[in-house]
């Protein structure tokens, strides 16, 4: 099933999402929704948050970059309950993109490297490292859950000149190539 995009102005997308335990209903037919909605909207990474559900748990793949960056081929993986428990390295500048915030793409800081800790789709328990690209989608889809999108990283004055897209968004005018909503 492929879920309609919540786009920026939905509430939703502003909330803490909450944990979830191995018994939530349809985990595996959701985790492949979420993977079906994300490579139709040609998104590298999808947090529930933004197919409408609050909940911890969001899902990369990688291979749509592959082609400019190595390092991203066959990273595909689901990640619940994830917690960054570190980040570290040299701060670098990388343009991101969300599909929550159609057609809008900006310079965003973040360290370099990471540690965390997260359950994949079966509820084994990883702890990993990752650097780079990697680091910085995992990045961005772990401020999903905490009701923060990029454009709350960016310098005020960029954002101010955002704000004409970012309120057509909000309005429903977000020139989307896949289904969108949002969601009051
Ligand atoms: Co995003």
């Amino acid at each position: 099933m492929i879920y309609p995009i919540v786009v920026y102005g939905s509430p939703l997308l502003r909330k803490v999402s909450k944990e979830i335990d191995k018994d939530y209903p349809k985990l595996n037919k959701l985790i492949d929704d979420m993977f079906e909605t994300m490579h139709v909207s040609d998104g590298v990474g999808l947090s529930a948050p933004q197919i409408g559900k609050s909940i911890r748990i969001f899902v990369i793949d990688g291979t749509a970059l592959a082609e400019d960056d190595p390092s991203m081929e066959g990273f595909k993986r689901a990640f619940i309950n994830p917690k960054i428990i570190e980040e570290t390295g040299d701060t670098w500048t990388f343009s991101e993109g969300c599909l929550s915030l159609p057609n809008i793409r900006e310079d965003v800081d973040r360290s370099g490297h990471i540690r965390i800790q997260y359950y994949d789709e079966h509820f084994k328990f990883h702890d990993k490292t990752y650097n780079g690209v990697r680091a910085r989608v995992i990045q961005h889809e772990c401020d999903h859950l905490e009701g923060v999108l990029f454009v709350d990283r960016i310098a005020p004055l960029k954002k101010k000149l955002l704000k004409g897209k970012l309120n057509d968004i909000a309005k429903g005018k977000d020139n989307a190539a896949y289904k969108t909503k949002i969601v009051k």
